[in-house]
């Protein structure tokens, strides 16, 4: 026997938890019930899912399909369903061109099956387990750098612009084949505000110009790709080189949070240097930045977990609330544990749109975390932004980070300019 979902009174994502401490009202809602209702956007209701079994549940089922037609908005920032501006600066408005509208409609987030498969076929090789691996000594060298000039502009310093936006983006340019000259217009056009046809016109001339220099990039294997169309590529460079970074960025500020917030935790890892790379999973687990993921649509009735979803309902998994799940992590679920076994979290969402660039991400995190421990060792939290309830960054409801201001040491420590490649 099942229930079928529905709700008689209306309910919006709250908005009073952080990224570490998010609100009760998700467990108030794991507790009654594997999928809770959810208002959307464009005024209709929906649901969230927001236990684990449900949450993976609807992710790897076909039934929930992605196309934006059957796509509404997600809710949107704090409170009661109110637009407040974001503090991320968002894309500004403006007509795209032709070709580049094309583009536009061929987002691995909104497509399903065959066409998902092939775009996500064409620029999976580059983000393989072997591929980050290759990446390793790149990074590392150039995380090192970047605590070498974090120490020169220390002893305070805010860790998510001054090392973190910094790392996710070179890192960014260097997998996907963006060149060094072109790393500050990459800058002004993706991370600061552009109009989506500057960003068109600006991987138009990339491609132009890389067309006869090929690398060990996305750009490269997308060109030599037979498969692929001018409009295919250009869509997915598109795609690629807006996602993701701040994400990188996000999670290697909520982790230094979380550990400068737990001295039991960190000492753990001062201890063992060597426990940083599993101890990503747990900073991905507690440190979740997706409220909901972009929503599904059920194509059909769908029973999940005893609930009937009818067909046409919108359903967005809450990572969030799924990797805070006692019934699959234990009744400590809300600590944070640098020793736990975290494998299986949803920081990175799961199934066929699970995220591309989990591998390269997890290197970022854990050479970031490892170069700041052991460069800084009496690195100490003095505010940080996400520790109090901020607007959610975009319609699918994600938590940013906001500045981490950090004192990195004592001005007599630097006398002894330690550097990370020191002691690595
Ligand atoms: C810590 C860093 C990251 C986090 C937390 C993250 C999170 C996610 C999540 C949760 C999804 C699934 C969205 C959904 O199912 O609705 C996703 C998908 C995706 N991510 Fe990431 N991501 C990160 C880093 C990256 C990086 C470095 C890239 C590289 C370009 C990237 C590119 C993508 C792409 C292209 C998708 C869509 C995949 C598809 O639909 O097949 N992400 N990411």
């Amino acid at each position: 026997m099942t229930n079928t979902a529905s709700c008689p009174f209306h309910r919006s994502l709250p908005g009073d938890g952080t990224p570490l401490e998010p609100s009760p009202q998700l467990s108030e809602w794991r507790a009654s019930g594997p999928l809770a209702p959810l208002d959307y956007q464009d005024g209709h209701e929906g649901l969230v899912a927001v236990r684990y079994d449900a949450a993976t549940a609807v992710l790897q089922d076909p039934r929930f399909s992605m196309r934006p037609a059957r796509m509404p908005v997600g809710p949107e920032t704090v409170g009661g369903g109110t637009t407040e501006s974001s503090a991320v600066p968002l894309e500004l408005p403006g007509d795209l061109d032709a070709t580049a509208h094309q583009s536009e409609q061929l987002n691995l987030l909104t497509l399903d099956g065959a066409e998902h498969a092939k775009l996500r076929r064409a620029a999976a090789p580059r983000f393989s387990v072997r591929q980050a691996r290759s990446r390793e000594p790149w990074i590392r060298a150039m995380v090192a750098e970047q605590i070498h000039q974090l120490r020169h502009r220390g002893p305070v310093v805010d860790l998510w612009r001054d090392f973190a936006m910094l790392i996710s983006a070179r890192t960014h340019c260097h997998v996907i084949g963006v060149p060094e000259q072109n790393f500050d217009t990459f800058v002004e056009l993706f991370v600061e505000p552009s109009t989506a046809q500057q960003k068109y016109d600006f991987i138009r001339q990339l491609l132009i110009e890389r067309k006869d220099s090929p690398g060990e990039d996305v750009i490269t294997d997308l060109l030599a790709n037979p498969e692929l169309n001018a409009v295919e590529i250009e869509g997915l460079l598109r795609l690629l080189m807006g996602a993701g970074r701040d994400s990188v960025a996000y999670l290697i500020a909520t982790a230094a949070v979380a550990l400068l917030t737990n001295p039991s935790e960190l000492a753990q890892l001062r201890e063992d240097p060597e426990r940083v790379g599993p101890a990503v999973e747990e900073f991905m687990r507690v440190g979740a930045m997706f409220v909901t993921l972009f929503a599904r649509t059920a194509l059909e009735d769908v029973v999940i977990d005893g609930v009937t979803v009818p067909a046409g309902t919108s359903v967005s998994a809450s990572p969030v609330a799924a990797n805070r799940d006692p019934q699959h992590w234990g009744a400590d679920a809300e600590e944070f544990r640098v020793a736990r076994d975290a494998f299986g979290h949803l920081g990175f969402g799961y199934g066929i749109h699970g995220c591309i660039g989990q591998q390269v991400a997890r290197v970022e995190i854990r050479e970031a975390i490892t170069a700041l421990l052991l460069a800084f060792p009496e690195v100490e939290l003095l505010s940080a932004q996400q520790l109090e309830p901020m607007p959610f960054a975009h319609p699918v409801a994600v938590y940013e980070a906001g500045e981490v201001l950090v004192r990195l040491y004592r001005q007599s420590e630097q006398a002894h300019g330690r550097t990370v490649s020191a002691a690595h």
